[in-house]
């Protein structure tokens, strides 16, 4: 047997940052090669992700439990992997993909079967003597990182209806200068909310989460204080990323702002989108409409697109058929991609692959349910893709990521690039 053959495939059943079950995968290959992937999870998930398998059963973990997908990584997945060559990441990934037999992963569950794919590319790596970034390609580029220092919708509780307000640290030098920004700001964001008496307490993804705000824009007007309160340019040092998350506000045809008590259609939405980066350094917006709102994303990309970045998270779901779908009807301009969205490591390259053929960019994220595992961090530079979304600056399961990242920088040393603000060019 080949050093790289899959020896042996374990589960287990683990807690992710907000206290719910996911799984891990501990894989061992015939040369002694280990690698353990845990699996992420979401909250405002989209309705075409492929399927996270939950026990449901009602009691154990309120019904959350994934002893069903540990079962079918040990039962079902393992003896049929046992033996085949981790080096082959499309062949495994197939296999993976035949097992299940169902478009959305649905029969053993992506949740199981993305943890035996992510481990066997680890695995792979670790038996090369190379780290992961590097054994998934040449790639040298940092990503800019897309730091949700302001927790809304689904993640925070009586915060913006808008799910996510985030530092994109364009001007910064190097990765680590980005990261010492971001916690600068993140820092000073903290000072001018407890100033102004609201709280200082964080959401899912570790940015605040004040309650009382006025209004959707008014996290805005924060964040730009607290940029120019810890010493930096708004705009040219550190400009704004939003995701709205615009399905969890959509129903009957309209987008809900509840917090300003009124509701909008897909064009008065990207009128309010237009109005907000003329008066904001607004470099990215993601699920700014509706994940089934394709008419509204064509207007959206026809009004917008040529000036900023236009990311389908929900609307896509790292998902071919549907990117290549935003790509003839011109919707959207890049891609976010999550790996668990899809379920394999090998069809999140090719997500990549096929944005990136009509020059769509991608966007490598965690989710908002996240663990210690810092996988994302080196596929964003192993594929090249400039950006990374990983959360804000507190909370060591997005903290975890920024640290890998600073780390790969030093290992790659003058040849490591920081593309800043070209990584946002149009
Ligand atoms: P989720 O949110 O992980 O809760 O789906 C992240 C996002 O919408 O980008
Ligand atoms: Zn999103």
């Amino acid at each position: 047997m080949s050093a790289t053959a899959i020896a042996s495939v374990r589960a287990r059943e683990i807690l992710d940052s907000r206290g719910d079950p996911t799984v891990a995968v501990d894989l061992e290959l015939a040369g002694g090669a280990r690698a353990t992937a845990m699996v992420p999870s979401g909250a405002s998930t989209g309705a075409h992700e492929a399927v996270e398998l939950r026990d449901g059963d009602g009691k154990r973990y309120r019904g959350k439990g994934v002893l069903t997908a540990v079962r079918n990584v040990e039962r079902t997945i393992a003896p049929a992997v046992r033996g085949k060559d981790a080096s082959d990441q499309r062949s495994i990934d197939r296999l993976l993909i035949e097992l299940d037999g169902t478009p959305n992963k649905a029969k053993l569950g992506a949740n199981a079967i993305l943890g035996v794919s992510l481990a066997c590319a680890r695995a792979a790596a670790a038996a090369s003597g190379t780290p992961l970034y590097r054994y998934l390609g040449k790639g040298a580029t940092l990503p800019v990182p897309l730091m949700n220092v302001l927790n809304g919708g689904k993640h925070a509780t009586d915060s913006a209806d808008m799910q996510e307000y985030m530092l994109a640290p364009v001007g910064a030098p190097t990765f680590a200068e980005a990261i010492r920004m971001g916690s600068e700001i993140f820092h000073a964001l903290k000072d001018v909310l407890h100033d102004k008496g609201m709280n200082t307490g964080v959401g899912d993804e570790g940015g605040f989460a004040p309650s009382g705000l006025g209004t959707n824009e008014q996290p805005l007007e924060l964040i730009l204080t607290a940029i120019a309160r810890a010493g930096y340019r708004p705009g040219e040092d550190c400009a704004l990323a939003l995701d709205p998350a615009a399905t969890e506000l959509f129903s009957g045809g309209r987008y809900t702002l509840a917090r300003e008590k009124r509701s909008l259609d897909a064009r008065a939405m990207t009128d309010l989108y237009a109005e907000w980066t003329k008066r904001y350094p607004i470099v990215s917006i993601e699920d700014g409409l509706a994940e089934d709102d394709w008419a509204g994303w064509r207007h959206l990309t026809t009004t917008l697109g040529a000036r900023i970045q236009l990311v389908g998270d929900d609307l896509f779901v790292t998902n071919v058929e549907r990117i290549e779908r935003g790509i003839r009807e011109k919707c959207a301009n890049a891609i976010l991609i999550k790996v668990n969205q899809i379920g394999t490591v090998s069809e999140s390259i090719d997500a990549i692959e096929a944005g990136r053929r009509a020059g769509y960019a991608s966007v490598i994220s965690h989710r908002s349910g996240e663990t210690e595992d810092t996988t994302i961090a080196d596929l964003a530079v192993g594929l090249d893709t400039g950006q990374i979304k990983t959360g804000s600056l507190s909370r060591s399961e997005r903290i975890a990521k920024y640290n890998r990242l600073m780390q790969i920088e030093r290992e790659l040393g003058s040849a490591a690039r920081y593309p800043g603000r070209a990584a946002f060019a149009r």
